[in-house]
């Protein structure tokens, strides 16, 4: 039997104490806990320890690296295209993915988008594009090579369970022991998945506001920061945008009704924030691809984006034609009073799209396809007194009353515009 070199609360009590953990013992806390040598009790202390005294922008980089060291890493270096990802820190009516990664296939960029399903308030993006017939999510690691070596050039997978594995037990440990928003196991968490996938380069849309994890944008900066020095020290070409999460994007909250909203961008259409996200994160993308002076609005209004998002939905057997699901029961909230709409906090409104079905509580719950909300106005829109202000949607009337309840407050009817500033909010580069 071997010995292990390391006593997890030897480093757990160095972490407590406000040290600094060494490289070697740090490594060995990573592996000891993912064979199962180091308990999820002593693994719960340390990232609490974590979460109170911090880490420093090494042991950080020597996190990440031991969790990408768990499990497989990707190389698309074979390829003879460029690769560019993006990750999103998580929104309400946050479907940028859906128009953004065909858009830039157009560009001959390959675009590895793995991506994940929603609990709690944030959707999924993998949720969102199983209510198309037919899509399949779950590609070998050779359909995900062979879509993007392709003509199709983007693909939009689940994750295998081959990367980071010590991130997935890690990041369900966070979960039930109040660890999650600790900036060092953020940052590892999403830095580990997206170097071991082997992207070239990787635009981060880190959000800030009511519904983002990071309500405070100093703390989004930081986060921004800590993750765009991962990415740069692995070699990952990576930049961040902070984008504003205080107003759900968009006028449709769910799944249906995102893919629906996704197509009108695709279109040349949809609404006014969807389109300057996608546009503002393309750029960036090509940008790190060599592109810096593609012109996306261009692909988005003459066609080739639509084109490039059938030829994707198709290639995972998806029919981009297909009627989507629409929903039994509605409810229909008006506005009390003629005004402008003052106020509309995204976090509500992403906690009773969940209620009504579009998220899930536990990991296996099913998602209803054509529940959640549909807005008929936003901030600074001038309404009357019995006008729809969002439509709630679900498969079962019994889901309203608690959807309402999530409602209660979170939006407000006034007599002035209120002040809104740009979504993209800064920029941030190694
Ligand atoms: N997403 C992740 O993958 N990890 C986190 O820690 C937070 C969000």
């Amino acid at each position: 039997m071997s010995v292990e070199p390391y006593d997890a609360v030897d480093v757990i009590r160095a972490k407590r104490d406000g040290g600094a953990v060494s490289e070697p013992a740090l490594r060995w806390m990573v592996d000891a806990y993912t064979r199962g040598y180091v308990s999820d009790a002593q693994m719960a202390s340390f990232a609490m320890a974590v979460f109170q005294r911090g880490m420093q922008r090494d042991e950080i980089r020597v996190l990440t690296d031991a969790m990408i060291s768990t499990g497989e890493r990707m190389s698309f270096a074979s390829l003879g295209k460029k690769t560019v990802d993006k990750h999103s820190t998580g929104g309400v009516g946050d479907k940028i993915t859906l128009p953004l990664a065909p858009l830039v296939a157009v560009f001959g960029v390959a675009v590895p988008q793995l991506s994940g399903r929603g609990l709690g308030h944030t959707g999924g993006t993998l949720d969102k594009l199983e209510s198309i017939p037919g899509w399949r999510a779950a590609l070998s690691n050779d359909e995900m090579f062979a879509q993007m070596q392709s003509d199709v050039g983007a693909v939009i997978c689940a994750a295998g369970s081959g990367l980071a594995p010590a991130d997935k037990k890690l990041y369900a440990l966070r979960d039930v022991t109040g660890t999650v928003e600790a900036i060092p196991l953020i940052a590892s968490s999403i830095m580990s998945k997206k170097i071991a996938e082997g992207t070239d380069a990787l635009v981060l849309d880190v959000k800030f506001g009511s519904g983002a994890f990071m309500q405070d944008i100093d703390r989004a900066r930081e986060l921004a920061r800590t993750m765009v020095a991962l990415g740069t020290d692995s070699g990952v070409a990576t930049t961040a945008l902070l984008t504003d999460m205080n107003v759900p994007l968009g006028f449709a909250i769910g799944n249906a009704n995102e893919v629906r909203e996704s197509v009108e961008v695709l279109a040349g259409g949809g609404p006014a924030d969807v389109r300057e996200l996608t546009v503002a994160l393309a750029r960036e993308m090509l940008a790190l691809a060599g592109q810096p002076d593609a012109d996306v609005e261009a692909a988005l209004d003459d066609g080739r984006a639509m084109d490039s998002w059938k030829a994707m939905i198709r290639a995972q057997d998806g029919d981009p034609d297909a009627e989507l699901p629409t929903a039994r029961e509605t409810h229909v909230i008006t506005a009390p009073a003629d005004g402008i709409v003052s106020r509309m906090d995204a976090l509500p409104f992403g906690i009773a799209a969940w209620r009504l079905g579009a998220g899930r509580a536990r990991a296996e719950d099913p998602v209803i396809f054509e529940a959640g909300i549909d807005l008929h106005a936003k901030p600074g829109d001038r309404v009357a007194a019995g006008q729809p202000l969002f439509t709630l949607s679900a498969a079962d009337e019994a889901r309203f009353p608690r959807a309402l309840e999530a409602l209660e407050g979170s939006w407000a009817i006034g007599d002035g515009a209120p002040e809104q500033g740009p979504i993209v909010r800064e920029r941030i580069t190694a």
